[in-house]
């Protein structure tokens, strides 16, 4: 057999190989806190599962038009009417299955050999991992600690070139939680006049989770760049519906054709029952939301203080999404030996720094997505194990 070229520059999202790994320890018997995987841990709610029971019920078993079922297109556009106040044209709004699709389709579209896509280092390891695919070059977006992980806009601008076609930004991100400043984002936009041609993917998919009264920027709201932003947000993080497969993208209306025709190419349609409990989730009570953001709140502040009790690790509070990201620099042990040595010796599955880009040498990635047990447990088989290594109190 001789594969396509481009296959050998596929990467992954080693999150998956960790919870594999994980697994086969406790198959063993070994006892694992998996704190590796960005799954929230909670049920979906119960109003958006008996809809998906009802529609199934009622026979949506079969293709939808490929954009998605018009009611939760349009459920989509009164959503982002809500919380982003821009208006949204449903035809211009395409339901995929999970939050991947929208950007394997944006990179697909603007990506090959001579192009370069920017995207943030350490970031969500599928931007990276589809640029090279398509044989264009990535330009990295460091995000930084000193700065909360939020980036300079004028660092952005001076990347770009010519031969930049796209820029990926994701706030409030992974790996790091961090939140891009207002204050960025409105430098970065007016810059990107100078620069019409240069596509924006926005990655909004933990919007609606932050903290200490932080509130979502989205790039979707600035109207002088909206007819060249793909937005991407989906149901999977905000309505704890990862297995369910449920995303969208807002694409600008030059683009949705060339969207529905990736999507024709491959998945057809979303799931249509998955669909219809969608729309429930949209439009139905948000309660739910809002109880598991207050969970997510106090395992923030639990595991941000354990983390920084621990000799050789600093964490700063993350405003966004489910996960901290500690430095880890004071304990001499490089990330990805210690995601390893945390997962063989102490049964905590985590995820290296490097997972998200060469520029998460020095972090871990923790998703806090557990229950509060178990991220004590957690932080107590993590600083027993590095005690062991002998890492110096400070
Ligand atoms: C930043 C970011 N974007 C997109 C996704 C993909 O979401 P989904 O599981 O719905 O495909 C994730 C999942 O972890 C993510 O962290």
């Amino acid at each position: 057999m001789q594969l396509a070229s481009r296959m050998s520059r596929l990467g992954t999202e080693s999150a998956f190989e960790v919870l594999a790994r994980a697994k086969a320890l406790q198959a063993q018997g070994k006892s694992i806190v998996n704190l590796g995987i960005g799954s929230p841990d909670f049920r979906t709610p119960e109003n958006i599962v008996e809809a998906g029971r009802k529609a199934l019920a009622n026979g949506y078993h079969f293709y939808t038009p490929a954009k998605g079922i018009l009611e939760l297109r349009e459920a989509v556009a009164e959503d982002c009417w809500k919380y982003r106040h821009v208006r949204v044209d449903p035809n211009n709004v395409m339901i995929v299955p999970g939050g991947k699709p929208t950007m394997y389709f944006a990179i697909s579209m603007f990506g090959e050999p001579g192009a370069e896509i920017m995207y943030p280092n350490p970031g969500f390891p599928i931007y990276e991992s589809l640029i090279h695919y398509t044989g264009a070059t990535p330009v990295p977006i460091e995000l930084r600690e000193s700065s909360g992980f939020s980036f300079s806009a004028d660092e952005v601008l001076a990347k770009i070139t010519p031969r930049t076609r796209m820029i990926v930004v994701n706030t409030p991100a992974n790996p790091t939680g961090g939140v891009i400043r207002k204050a960025e984002l409105d430098k970065l936009v007016a810059g990107l006049e100078k620069w019409p041609d240069v596509v924006v993917l926005s990655d909004e998919i933990y919007s609606r989770m932050l903290y200490d009264g932080e509130e979502h920027v989205s790039l979707y709201a600035y109207e002088s760049i909206r007819d060249r932003v793909i937005l991407l947000d989906g149901w999977s993080k905000t309505f704890s519906m990862t297995g369910w497969r449920l995303g969208y993208g807002v694409w600008p209306a030059s683009l949705i054709a060339h969207a529905e025709r990736l999507q024709i190419n491959s998945t057809s349609c979303p799931s249509a029952p998955v669909q219809v409990a969608g729309i429930e989730a949209l439009r139905g009570p948000q309660d739910a939301v809002a109880m598991m953001m207050k969970a997510f709140n106090e395992r923030r502040q639990v595991i941000v203080k354990g983390l920084n009790e621990i000799p050789g690790i600093s964490c700063v509070t993350p405003k966004g999404a489910f996960y901290a990201f500690p430095n880890i620099t004071g304990t001499g042990i490089p990330s990805k030996q210690l995601e390893v040595k945390l997962l063989n010796e102490a049964g905590v599955a985590i995820l290296s720094g490097t997972a998200f880009g060469a520029m998460g040498e020095g972090y871990l990635r923790f998703s806090y997505a557990a229950s509060l047990d178990e991220i004590r447990e957690a932080l107590k088989r993590m600083k027993d194990c590095l005690a062991t290594a002998g890492v110096p109190s400070r």
